[in-house]
């Protein structure tokens, strides 16, 4: 475990202010662009954090699937994710670009999208994909992989006979409407460069934080 004692050295690279656009979207979108060319494994990957009933924070991993006035992810509705969401739709977003020493941090509310939109997207997605949104009841427990092979057979049978899958009820995107962006630059001596863009009614108000 020598990365436990490691110290990187993140670089001399600055973030600043002269150097970024007014739209956060707009920035956002070009550090995407830059994580594809980098090429970061799934760059469009991102840590989603949620607050479920109890209080309590959970995270895991999504997919960024579109990017509009908000941020676009597809789920199961019926996941602990998505309870989570009914019950309070405030959410973090961390997008984590190690290899560049980039970082960014959303925070806002998400809310489901059409069910049209929804349906536009599950016709894009890979056969497989789409039975497999029908077979997992995503976030249950079940007692044995073969059971679960089993749910995806029964799933892929049952349409085998359709050219296309329909979507699932229970499948579909949210969008993440932010109050709050955080582009992070890592520099040498942990002495990091931090721009937060923070929602001001029309227009976005932007600060500079101490690493
Ligand atoms: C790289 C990666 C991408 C993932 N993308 C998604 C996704 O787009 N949607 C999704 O529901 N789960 C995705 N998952 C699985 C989730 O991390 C998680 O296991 C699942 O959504 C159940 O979460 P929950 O029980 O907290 O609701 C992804 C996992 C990884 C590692």
């Amino acid at each position: 475990m020598d990365s436990l004692s490691r110290h990187e050295d993140y670089g001399s690279t600055p973030l600043h202010e002269s150097h970024m656009v007014a739209d956060p979207f707009e920035q956002f979108a070009a550090w995407l662009v830059e994580a594809e060319a980098f090429p970061i494994y799934e760059p469009n990957a991102f840590v989603l954090g949620t607050i479920d009933d109890d209080g309590k924070p959970t995270a895991r991993t999504v997919l960024l699937k579109g990017l509009d006035d908000g941020f676009l992810f597809a789920t199961n509705y019926l996941s602990r994710k998505g309870h989570a969401l009914d019950g309070n739709n405030t959410v973090t977003a961390v997008f984590g670009w190690y290899a560049m020493h980039r970082q960014v941090i959303i925070e806002g509310e998400a809310t489901k999208v059409s069910p049209e939109e929804s349906t536009d997207y599950f016709a894009t997605r890979p056969r497989g994909s789409q039975v497999a949104a029908w077979a997992s009841e995503q976030s249950r427990p079940i007692a044995s992989r073969d059971a679960l092979e089993q749910q995806f057979e029964d799933a892929d049978r049952r349409f085998a006979g359709e050219t296309d899958v329909p979507r699932p009820p229970h499948w579909g995107g949210f969008r993440i409407v932010p109050t709050r962006i955080e582009f992070w630059k890592g520099r040498s001596n942990r002495m990091h460069d931090r721009i937060v863009y923070l929602r001001d009614g029309d227009r976005w108000a932007v600060e500079r934080l101490q690493p």
